[in-house]
């Protein structure tokens, strides 16, 4: 951060109190623009995995972009897409383990499923009109995704039927009164650049089938990244264009993708204040003024944050410190031993990238609450 925005951020803090989540909205806007390029040649649908960031200023400006879409997961975010604005039309559902009441209710709100289970498909066409289009959600059988974690790939688990049930799974459909218009996938979380190989598998596989079974759109997921510790090597748009013109460029087919984390990670900061600086045995601890309720990427994922301390960034990091968050548990540490200018009790952090599954996976544990969120130009 440059010592202008440091001084806004020292501003809104002020006057919002912490913890809060900061969005710049000219991130925002950059990544799609990039995405927009990098799909250049293909018939494209740009779908927003809201699940990334629901916030309502975000949603609005993703709206105002006129031609990006909408990835929901749930009932809850389909009404959330309508209230920001979006059709039904607009909306793509790509969900597990649904039922009834769920389907019933996407059903009313008219949107479009990509479903990955036999029974999903069965009980979906007693409850809609004959010819409704689904997709298929695939499980192309590549276990990617960030540190190889088992939270973060999404191949060969709980997601998508196997391409070789897919020919089974369309007829039925066809049995069921379903049209399969949609192939989905979705490989894993931050894909890094060591991951093109597996993604190409998918890719290929993907393409295959597209061909076999004659659909109109295959849809990629989400996957492109951020920088989140400081040797990540994320898959640049560019890149994953170039795979998808490699093996879906011939196809003739729509190609769909649902970015989360590369469209809003970035543009994120959350800004905490630290309450205790004490020294114990041989730590030096930090206590700030937020825990995993606010924000669960150290504690659940194991991946901290990067934090600097506002207004001292031209400071030496000097000092060795482990932060503790006010939750009580013992993992609710968001970094340890990582190097920081000295800190003073009341001085305000940042931490980032925290745009990306920040908000929107905060919780009230310990009534602790949420934390406030502002979008900047
Ligand atoms: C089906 C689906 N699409 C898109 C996304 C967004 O992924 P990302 O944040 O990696 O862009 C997710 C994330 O879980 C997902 O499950």
């Amino acid at each position: 951060m440059n010592p202008v925005d440091d001084h806004l951020l020292i501003e809104l803090a002020a006057e919002r109190g912490t913890p809060l989540y900061v969005y710049r909205g000219g991130v925002i806007r950059d990544r799609f623009a990039r995405l927009r390029h990098a799909l250049h040649g293909f018939e494209r649908r740009i779908l927003y995995a809201m699940k990334a960031n629901r916030n309502a200023q975000v949603l609005r400006l993703v709206r105002a972009e006129g031609d990006i879409e909408i990835d929901a997961c749930s009932p809850r975010e389909v009404d959330t897409a309508l209230d920001a604005g979006f059709a039904p039309d607009e909306i793509s559902v790509t969900a597990g383990m649904l039922s009834n009441r769920d389907l019933a209710q996407l059903r009313d709100q008219g949107v479009h499923l990509n479903l990955d289970t036999f029974s999903a498909i069965r009980r979906w066409g007693t409850m809609v009109p004959r010819g409704t289009a689904i997709g298929l959600r695939l499980d192309p059988g590549v276990a990617i995704g960030y540190d190889g974690s088992a939270k973060l790939v999404y191949g060969n688990g709980k997601f998508g039927l196997a391409l070789s049930a897919a020919a089974e799974a369309a007829e039925s459909a066809r049995a069921a009164g379903l049209v399969v218009d949609t192939l989905h996938m979705h490989c894993g979380w931050n894909l890094q650049e060591a991951a093109l190989p597996g993604f190409e598998t998918a890719l290929a596989g993907m393409a295959a089938l597209a061909r076999r079974l004659g659909v109109g759109t295959v849809n990629v997921g989400g996957g492109l990244g951020a920088r989140f510790r400081p040797l990540d090597r994320p898959l640049s748009p560019e890149a994953w264009g170039e795979a998808l013109r490699r093996h879906l460029g011939g196809l003739g087919c729509t190609i769909a993708c649902e970015p989360g984390t590369f469209a809003v990670a970035e543009a994120g900061r959350l800004l905490v204040e630290v309450n205790t600086v004490e020294r114990r045995g041989d730590t030096d601890w930090i206590g700030i003024d937020a825990g995993h309720n606010v924000n669960v990427y150290a504690a659940h994922y194991g991946i901290p944050l990067a934090i600097s301390v506002l207004g001292r960034g031209d400071t030496e990091p000097l000092r060795r410190y482990t932060v503790g968050g006010n939750i009580n548990e013992p993992n609710d540490v968001f970094a340890r031993d990582v190097a920081l200018p000295e800190v003073r009790e009341g001085d305000l952090l940042v931490l980032h990238p925290a745009g990306a599954y920040g908000s929107s996976m905060a919780s009230d544990h310990c009534l602790r609450g949420w934390a406030g969120e502002v979008l900047l130009p």
